[in-house]
């Protein structure tokens, strides 16, 4: 096997929620329009027959490559190490190495780009609320790249997907995990009119279903119309606690409230026997020093102790709100987090990227992109970064930054 080889685009479907096929949901790489010749088409068949030959595509596979440049973990070493995990099988990998037409065990599926949040790390690709602060951000700085082509590509998405089902509903019957991300998967009632078409075409309990959702639009009682999945997997991001949640994620909806979501979440996972809930947030330079609080909300809302439920990547990108731009001072209080975490949580799996995170150095020309980008964000948002982390740029300044 070569050392750059990556099952998804072998053994996974993805239905990118700008509309079109990509390889994985890491990748905005446009791999053809959703219909069926794409999955085996030349742009598929070239990316495979590299992969086999130990070439990494290092644009349309940027996310994983720079990961696993830094030293640490990418959906890529994930697939590989967890076959038996997501697909509750081995041997699903080494059966399905062709160039063309290998059966399809997973799909990552989405219905739009619509969302009612616009997050801070987030943007237009995903979220159609961004486009409006996008557009404006790109008047005024001219190195923005969200890994959107170009600013016609901005507009709101809408997978069709009786023409999808019809097309692939058929190739589905080796299907054993579904990922469903957006846009917000629950702004309409489209999650709910998809499983009811997809199960023409597959047994619904034999199907591990993961869904990552906001959790505002999220009406819990209706989780019940998806009992007869095999697991339903509810993932909600969340990033931060209290004043943090509402200035990364940017909506009225509250912390409160999101709170008051889970923890229904939580009582109905004690009845419903497929449903797990957990919660996950992107480790960032806004988060960095919130994140034992987060911690400990979370097992809390997810009655837990053990912080097994808790997912916290490390963002990749964009550059300049990763972590390891913070203030020296910000990131050694972090550290000093992170490491009473690891003790008190050993298993923790997402606390030794995020060490490795805070233990790389600043990059001056980041941190002077962020200073930028973020007061104009704040300006367009009318929000106030000093409200959320009064220390960062004073700290800064204590480093000999020009702000
Ligand atoms: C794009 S969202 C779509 C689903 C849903 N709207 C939500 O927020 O969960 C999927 C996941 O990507 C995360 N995300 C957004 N921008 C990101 C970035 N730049 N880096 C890492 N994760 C990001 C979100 O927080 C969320 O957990
Ligand atoms: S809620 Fe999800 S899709 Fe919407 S802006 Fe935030 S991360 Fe992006």
């Amino acid at each position: 096997m070569s050392n750059v080889y990556c099952p998804m685009p072998f053994v996974t479907l993805t239905i990118h929620p700008g509309n079109f096929i990509s390889r994985c949901m890491m990748s905005l790489d446009n791999m053809g329009p959703i219909d069926l010749n794409t999955y085996s088409n030349d742009a598929f068949q070239t990316l495979r027959a590299n992969q086999l030959a130990g070439i990494w595509d290092e644009k349309g596979c940027e996310t994983c490559f720079r990961k696993e440049q830094e030293g640490q973990q990418s959906q890529r070493t994930k697939w590989l190490e967890r076959e038996e995990k997501y697909l509750r099988e081995t041997g699903i990998y080494k059966n399905n190495q062709n160039i063309v037409r290998n059966k399809i065990h997973h799909l990552y599926m989405n219905f739009s780009n619509t969302c009612n949040f616009k997050c801070r790390m987030c943007g237009p690709h995903f979220s159609n609320s961004w486009i409006t602060d996008y557009k404006k951000l790109s008047n005024h700085f001219s190195w923005i790249n969200y890994k959107v082509a170009t600013l016609e590509d901005m507009y709101r998405k809408q997978v069709d997907v009786d023409k999808f089902l019809n097309e692939y509903g058929p190739e589905l019957a080796d299907l054993r995990q579904i990922w469903i991300t957006g846009g917000e998967p629950f702004m309409d009632d489209s999650i709910y009119k998809f499983f009811n078409e997809l199960s023409k075409y597959v047994n619904l309990n034999k199907i591990a279903v993961t869904i990552n959702t906001n959790g505002s639009k999220l009406n819990v009682e209706d989780l019940n119309k998806l009992d007869k999945l095999l697991t339903l997997h509810i993932n909600v991001s969340v990033d931060a606690t209290g004043k943090f949640y509402n200035y990364m994620r940017g909506n009225n909806f509250t912390f409160i409230e999101l709170d008051k979501i889970i923890r229904q979440l939580t009582i109905l996972s004690k009845t419903q026997q497929n449903l797990l809930v957990t919660v996950n947030g992107a480790f960032q330079i806004y988060n960095l020093t919130n994140i034992r609080e987060f911690f400990y909300w979370a097992n809390d809302v997810l009655n837990e102790t053990d912080a097994g439920h808790i997912e916290h990547r490390v963002l990749s990108g964009p550059r300049y709100l990763r972590a390891r731009n913070a203030p020296e001072a910000l990131k050694r209080e972090s550290i000093k987090q992170v490491e009473k975490l690891q003790k008190e949580f050993p298993n923790q799996f997402y606390l030794p990227d995020i060490l490795k995170e805070l233990n790389k150095e600043q990059n001056d020309v980041d941190i002077e992109r962020f200073i930028n980008w973020n007061k104009k964000l704040d300006e367009l948002r009318q929000q106030n970064i000093y409200d959320i982390l009064p220390d960062l740029h004073k700290n800064w300044q204590l480093e000999g930054y020009v702000l």
